[in-house]
């Protein structure tokens, strides 16, 4: 009985650990060049690879969806961490490009998985989505809310990229990343630090809302294609935001975590920018000895899917070990970031 007499509630012990137990990626089978996409605007192979890192980007296929492309990355993170889908209990989705406005996409891929019933939702943080994802799974795995979680980074951003833009169209990729965030006899995952900048929201945005176009179909009646409301940036707006203000929180993030620079494995920032990634690099001073994520050169910008994808590479290429601390990074539209040190499965 509490003090007004009602009955207690019961509530999950106290704080658990938690940690990543298996990673997973999904690369679509297509490679663009920049060849071809300067086919649609007035760039170069030179321009685009001093200018981004980008070499080339994988595309999926136009019937390849969000939830095929999750689906791969899950199974493959659910095989390496031992777990089965029974054990999920919930189920994050960190997408801007499910081209539903409802319902979720997380629900469909639990049941494609046969996870029964789990609690599942998407997340809308650009390209801190899955960041956003680590720290609500950490959370609820410590707090006793779930012994395993799915998280999920994907996009299709090709569905909503204005190949004649010149200021977006070399930029974004497709692909997929997944986690399972579980129960663990260490800690494994530490304090996030997040946050956001609403008065930047033109910096990167779609182009038009929903509503916007709505009355070029119904009150015009028009059977043509209208104007598609497809992402759009003030590249050097971010860049400079990246770079000046994502640095001192990656500084920040690798203190909350009582560690320094010099006990990193693994440098994994979102991979934005090639540039954006060197200047990170200095600024934090980070030793020699620490390996940078660099797969932004094949895999292009992947939003919300580019952190668990470049991580995944460094584990399998041997570049990063497994068991050892990194330092991950997500930044984007809204503007949001989130930032957290995980230890690698
Ligand atoms: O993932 C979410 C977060 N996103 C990011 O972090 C992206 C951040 N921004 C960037 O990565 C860069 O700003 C871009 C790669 C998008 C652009 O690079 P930039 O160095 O900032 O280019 P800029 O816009 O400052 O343009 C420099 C020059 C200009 O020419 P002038 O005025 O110097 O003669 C542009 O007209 O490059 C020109 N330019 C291009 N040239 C060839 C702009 N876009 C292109 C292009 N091809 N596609």
């Amino acid at each position: 009985m509490t003090v007004t007499g009602r009955k207690q509630i019961t509530v999950s012990p106290g704080m658990r650990h938690a940690r990543i137990h298996g990673l997973g990626g999904y690369r679509p089978e297509r490679v663009v060049t920049n060849e071809e996409i300067c086919q649609f605007i007035d760039s170069s192979d030179e321009w685009i690879q001093q200018r981004s890192g980008i070499v080339s980007r994988r595309r999926a296929a136009e019937d390849e969806t969000v939830i095929d492309m999750a689906e791969a990355a899950s199974r493959q993170a659910l095989e390496r961490a031992g777990i089965s889908a029974d054990q999920i209990g919930v189920v994050i989705m960190a997408t801007v490009s499910h081209p539903f406005q409802t319902p979720a996409a997380a629900p469909g891929l639990a049941h494609r998985l046969g996870i029964p019933n789990p609690a599942a939702f998407d997340i809308s943080a650009a390209c801190a989505g899955y960041c956003h994802g680590i720290s609500l799974a950490n959370d609820m795995v410590r707090a006793g809310t779930a012994d395993y979680v799915l998280v999920i980074g994907v996009e299709k951003l090709s569905d909503f990229t204005d190949k004649h833009d010149r200021g977006s169209a070399f930029i974004f990729g497709d692909g997929a990343g997944a986690a399972v965030v579980g129960v663990s006899d260490y800690p494994g995952i530490g304090p996030t630090l997040w946050g956001s900048m609403g008065e930047q929201a033109e910096a990167i945005t779609q182009r038009e809302s929903w509503t916007e176009l709505r009355p070029q179909m119904e009150d015009t009646g028009r059977t043509d294609p209208i104007a598609w409301p497809s992402f759009v940036m003030q590249g050097q707006t971010v860049f400079r935001w990246a770079v000046f203000s994502m640095a001192p929180v990656a500084v920040q993030t690798v203190e909350a975590a009582g560690l320094t620079p010099d006990d990193l494995d693994a440098f994994v920032p979102h991979q934005a920018n090639m540039r954006i990634t060197d200047a990170m690099i200095k600024a934090l001073k980070l030793p020699q000895h620490v390996p940078v994520a660099r797969d932004i050169a094949e895999t292009g910008n992947t939003s919300a899917a580019s952190i668990p994808l470049a991580m995944s590479r460094m584990l399998d290429e041997g570049e990063a070990p497994h068991g050892g601390i990194a330092l991950q990074i997500g930044f984007g539209a809204g503007l949001v970031y989130a930032s957290q040190v995980v230890i690698m499965p």
